[in-house]
């Protein structure tokens, strides 16, 4: 007996805006052992009962139930209908129950204007602006479709109703080369007679302060809102209602918003009256920059409870949710019309157990509120959020109660597909830690900490966590989406920027880039090899690695063309074993030399190019590769292993060597009898960024899993489990962001919410 239980649609779980036909996967229930699919039979329809067939592959002999791609031609904003059924041993099971995926717009007919409803004087201005239209539908509907997007950040309405569960839209993109369009069925909203659509946009990534820098208007000076309406009538005929000067525009209550900076909302304003609705302006946009947004998107994944409410030895009203998390605070508020409230968010409490704003640097994280009336009112934000733990009430009225506030956690909706538990409370902790720093850094794009005025797509970090991640949750639409923005920033020389979106590169100044590099940071860079190559690894995709070749290849040779003559790539500011305890404590630099790193990762890079070109057909490019690869090992032996031994001396070198396996096999064992004789000496390890994700396969891979297990074991710092100790819920970025005192590893650079140690 076996049922097909689930279909996922291009490796994920639902599919809007798709533009051709998704790649399907199928997984299966059985209630024998050794079962194995030998054919399959595959339908689609536009209707839910497969009564017109558009697709009908006919019963397929084939033991694949993943990657299996029909080639079917679709239509725009369509919703189309596929059911699977399969064969063992001679035997069909019954079709799968369907599953439905909505079309984008396949056909590109792009007929809409970006609208803004500010102009260049508001250019400093964060304030969020309302853009509106009415329309008149005298048809019966068959079907409504609406493709939407912004140059800042939006939420959109049909007659008051919000459409879809999407938060910060359209996301963050290389927005000068590729900007997302969400795609929404919105058949129901839509009534005979008028309509009102209206769109609530604000400044966001595109225009609002970003980077250490503090720098605004990376992207652009104002804001503005796209919008498509397909209106299919039962008669057969279509209307399109597209943004263009005809629509109105307005100031909307949000009279401030920022990602860093939190929102200010003045709810007496909730409404524009009528004579401040005001003509709009165009703004040019290139309109084949537009790609849909598939799957993934932000959303409200879970809300938390105050756990206690608290008054700080310096009298602070403080709220501690028990989560440090990305999101903000929902609340309620009593109070007459125009009483302000205001709330600070942040991670932790200082030694003395007040709050502590020091480590969110220039990211303001308050949300202030003015009451509308004289009833009770809910608040949620709207162009921005937080990470946190705490919620300090600066200004509210006496009557607070617990049960007013909920914290609402925001990340990339992707489902989990992988769970760790055993019966060790701490180390179940650190898993539990481990899955929050994920949720807390991945919103639309892998960010590095989601607290302080940073929260960038750090390549590197991206890259270090990438396995765990793909362990985690169904990355696929994530990194697909990010790995495309890497591409669009990636130089024509094969550099890829440090980080991605490259918010760095456009801000620093011409001697920061001819000293200091923005980009071409081995370990870093290598973000375009290791993202696709482990996401293949997880899912079997192939289309990733067909997509990446070319990136993958650039950055590899990026790299060979900046070797000296021993093979030392030593290009500009080099990150390193970033954060590792064993550099002199004047820099975040470990003592690892970054030639020896650069080195390593160039070889791991090289393999993936190598296997990547073999499995995609490219057989000859392969061989180069495996060729080069063979060279550049022998040289790295020559340099760094001669006759067995490994001339760099720490940790992370001899964990980095054993883990990619670039010593001959015969001398690991001696090589990792050393390592732990070392961090016997040591007493703890001292590794950072490159060194700690390789550390325990280094050593349990070769016979020294006692070791392993000590390291993980250990509660005190340095170890996973001294921030558990610590009352850790997410994973820090230093391995003694709050020492054993209570005071902080450092003011600037401390999150207590960075995934790359998981
Ligand atoms: C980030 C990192 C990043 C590093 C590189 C930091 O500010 O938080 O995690 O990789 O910079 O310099």
């Amino acid at each position: 007996m076996f049922t097909i239980k689930k279909i996922l649609l291009d490796f994920m779980e639902e599919a809007a805006g798709v533009t051709s036909f998704p790649v399907l996967s199928w997984q299966f229930a059985a209630t024998g052992r050794n079962f194995r699919q030998s054919a399959f039979h595959i339908q689609a329809a536009e209707r839910a009962d497969f009564t017109q067939l558009i697709y009908d592959s006919g019963e397929m002999a084939g033991k694949d139930s993943n990657g299996i791609k029909p080639h079917v031609k679709l239509q725009s904003g369509r919703r189309y209908y596929v059911r699977v059924r399969a064969a063992a041993e001679g035997k069909w099971c019954t079709w799968s129950e369907p599953v439905s995926f909505l079309t984008g717009n396949i056909a590109e007919n792009w007929q809409g204007k970006f609208i803004s409803a500010e102009t260049p004087a508001d250019k400093d201005n964060s304030k969020g602006t309302y853009l509106c239209k009415e329309i008149q539908l005298d048809k019966e509907v068959e079907q409504a479709v609406i493709y939407t997007t912004a140059l800042g950040l939006y939420q959109f309405f049909i007659n008051g109703q919000r459409i879809g569960r999407e938060e910060l839209a359209p996301g963050w993109t290389a927005y000068q080369k590729r900007l997302s369009y969400q795609t929404y069925e919105v058949t129901e909203y839509l009534k005979n007679g008028r309509n009102e659509l209206r769109a609530h946009v604000g400044a966001g990534w595109y225009k609002g302060m970003l980077t250490f820098h503090h720098v605004r208007n990376l992207y652009g000076e104002q804001t503005a809102f796209f919008g498509q309406l397909h209106v299919r009538y039962t008669d057969g005929t279509e209307d399109v209602f597209a943004t263009d000067e005809s629509w109105l525009g307005a100031d909307s209550p949000v009279l401030f918003a920022e990602i860093y900076g939190g929102e200010t909302y003045d709810a007496g304003k909730a409404e524009p009256e009528a004579g401040m609705w005001h003509t709009v302006q165009c703004v040019d946009y290139p309109l084949n920059n537009l790609q849909p947004q598939t799957a993934s998107p932000i959303r409200v994944a879970g809300e938390i409870p105050v756990q206690k409410m608290l008054v700080t030895p310096k009298g602070e009203r403080v709220l501690d949710f028990g989560q440090n998390m990305s999101g903000w605070v929902k609340f309620k508020v009593r109070g007459a019309k125009g009483t302000q409230v205001k709330l600070h968010c942040f991670e932790v409490l200082d030694k003395d157990g007040n709050v502590y704003l020091e480590n969110l640097r220039e990211a303001k994280e308050t949300i202030t509120y003015i009451k509308g009336s004289d009833a009770e009112e809910v608040f949620t934000p709207h162009f921005t959020y937080q990470g946190f733990q705490y919620a300090w009430l600066e200004e509210w009225p006496d009557d607070a109660q617990a049960d007013d506030f909920t914290a609402q956690v925001l990340h990339s909706d992707m489902p989990q597909t992988g769970s760790f538990a055993c019966s060790e409370k701490l180390i179940n902790q650190l898993q539990h830690n481990i899955l929050w720093g994920l949720k807390g850094n991945f919103l639309d794009v892998p960010t590095d900490c989601p607290q302080r005025d940073e929260r960038l797509g750090w390549t590197g970090d991206a890259e270090i966590f990438s396995s765990t991640a793909n362990f985690l949750v169904n990355t696929h639409a994530f990194y697909q989406k990010w790995l495309g923005d890497l591409v669009a920033e990636q130089a024509d020389n094969g550099a890829v920027p440090h980080v991605v979106p490259d918010v760095l590169t456009p801000v620093a100044t011409p001697e920061m880039i001819e000293h200091m590099g923005m980009d071409g940071a081995s370990g870093w860079a290598d973000a375009a090899t290791i993202v696709p190559w482990n996401l293949y690894l997880a899912t079997g995709d192939i289309a990733i690695l067909r997509r990446q070749y070319d990136s993958m290849k650039k950055w590899v040779s990026f790299m060979d063309a900046r070797m000296d003559e021993q093979g030392r790539f030593t290009y500009k500011m080099q990150f390193g074993d970033w954060l590792a305890l064993d550099g002199d404590g004047k820099t975040p630099l470990g003592a690892t030399p970054t030639p020896f790193t650069c080195s390593v990762y160039h070889l791991v890079s090289l393999e993936i190019v190598a296997r990547s070109a073999k499995i995609l057909g490219y057989l000859q490019e392969a061989a180069a590769f495996n060729q080069k690869l063979e060279k550049l090992l022998r040289r790295f032996r020559a340099n760094y292993l001669p006759e067995g031994e490994l001339t760099v001396k720490t940790q992370s070198a001899y964990a980095m060597v054993l883990a990619y396996k670039l010593a001959p096999a015969d001398i690991r064992p001696k090589l990792a009898k050393e390592l732990v004789d070392m961090l016997e000496k040591d007493g703890h390890l001292v590794t950072g960024f490159m060194g700690t994700p390789c550390l325990c396969q280094a050593l349990s891979e070769n016979g020294q899993t006692a070791a392993a297990w000590k390291l993980l074991e250990r509660e005190e710092f340095p170890g996973w489990l001294y921030p558990v100790k610590q009352g850790a819920t997410t994973i820090w970025e230093h391995w003694d962001g709050k020492r054993p005192d209570g005071s902080f590893c450092s003011p600037d650079m401390n999150s207590f919410n960075h995934y790359a140690y998981g």
